[in-house]
């Protein structure tokens, strides 16, 4: 049970709690150094770079899927930046190579179109093809990259029995929130399909969705998972970890306020100030219903009440859940988890402000890192 006073913070606002980010941090640090796996940052699913300070003592860079990550990477992170963008775009390709020690192509045809840059770039770049599978166990489809007709990899069949000179890589990414347990069912399908590419490569990114803060995660099974691939294939000589999840996972909260509470068809709907389809799109994307603290994911007692946003998009809304007292205005609803794929998706749609950020500090300290009105709605338009 958190410690933290959320009727201080002020609403609506993410707060990260720097104690729970820590120690995800020393777990993935302590999981590297035992399996000897280079376990880097995916930007895409946290970005907050107000932790990096902390961030980059537990791990040595940072991966971005666009030009825009890897200057964040760059200059926020410092350390590695690696690459794997679905497409790179020409007017962006020299500027990509100047961030990053690491790129990996999503097709053939786009390691073609960009070769002689890297060949004629002064630095070293190591490069790479993202594969597909064709394996997954993600079940929703929204988030399942080797579904059939996936844009994302190349499939075994289009490979030539020789690597094309100069790749020295290959990426694979079929997992969310997964355990090794289906890393290591991935990968067995990988030795069958793409097996004869192994020999020829000397590392391997293993993509991201490996939940390892999750409690109840293997870690002893992924770190002898790890060291086996590299005593069978001595050629490869370092295997990356991308995880983004892993890293906010349950850090912090997104803390609301209740503004109005309406009736309809006998059902009540707590109205916040802050939307589930602007703040927390996942879980209407995935979709997916977020604890609240003090509350029940259910719709059985007197005081059950779904959580309506405020944008006008009718399905602006979470719940129902159950609370042991009745709502009123005022009262502070705080949504658990919200780290991870919230700020670095958010919209401003129907001009709704952005949550504050925050820091709930490890000496109890409240730190507010940002705050955003007119001005950023605006900007973007
Ligand atoms: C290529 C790639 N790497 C890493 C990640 C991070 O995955 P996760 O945040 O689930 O660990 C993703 C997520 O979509 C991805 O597409």
């Amino acid at each position: 049970m958190s410690s933290i006073p959320f009727h201080e913070i002020p609403t609506p606002c993410f707060l990260l709690d720097e104690k729970l980010l820590k120690k995800n941090l020393e777990l993935i640090a302590d999981v590297a150094q035992k399996s000897g796996a280079k376990i880097i940052l995916a930007l895409k699913g946290f970005s907050m770079y107000s932790t990096f300070h902390l961030v980059k003592k537990y791990v040595p860079g940072t991966t971005a899927s666009s030009l825009n990550e890897a200057r964040l990477g760059a200059y926020e992170f410092g350390g590695e930046v690696h690459a794997y963008n679905v497409a790179y775009l020409e007017n962006e390709f020299d500027e990509m190579m100047q961030h990053c020690g690491h790129i990996t192509f999503n097709s053939l045809a786009q390691w073609e179109k960009f070769k002689t840059k890297i060949e004629k770039n002064p630095k070293k770049i190591s490069c790479a093809i993202r594969i597909n599978p064709e394996y997954s166990e993600v079940e929703t489809e929204l988030y399942n990259p080797c579904i059939p007709g996936s844009r994302l990899g190349v499939t075994a069949n289009h490979f030539d029995k020789i690597l094309p000179e100069g790749i020295e890589g290959l990426h694979m990414h079929n997992l969310c929130e997964k355990d090794s347990y289906a890393l290591e069912r991935t990968w067995l399908e990988i030795e069958k399909k793409f097996g004869f590419l192994l020999s020829q490569i000397s590392w391997f990114n293993m993509g991201g969705g490996h939940l390892m803060t999750k409690e109840g995660y293997n870690h002893a099974h992924l770190i002898d998972f790890i060291k086996s691939i590299y005593i069978k294939y001595p050629n490869i000589k370092e295997i990356i970890l991308e995880p983004g999840s892993a890293f906010g996972w349950r850090t912090g909260y997104l803390v609301s306020k209740v503004l109005d509470i309406v009736e309809s068809g006998g059902k009540e709907v707590a109205i916040l100030d802050s939307s589930i389809s602007a703040h927390m799109p996942d879980c209407i994307e995935m979709p997916y219903t977020p604890q609240i603290i003090g509350a029940e994911i259910a719709d059985n007692s007197t005081f059950s009440y779904k959580m309506g946003g405020l944008t006008c998009l009718a399905g602006d809304h979470v719940g129902p859940y159950s609370f042991p007292k009745k709502l009123t205005e005022g009262d502070i609803i705080v949504f658990e988890d919200m780290m991870h794929y919230t700020m670095v998706k958010t919209t401003t749609f129907n001009g709704v402000n952005l949550p504050n950020i925050a820091i709930w500090k490890e000496n109890n300290s409240y730190q507010l890192v940002k705050s955003f009105g007119y001005d950023e709605y605006k900007a973007r338009l």
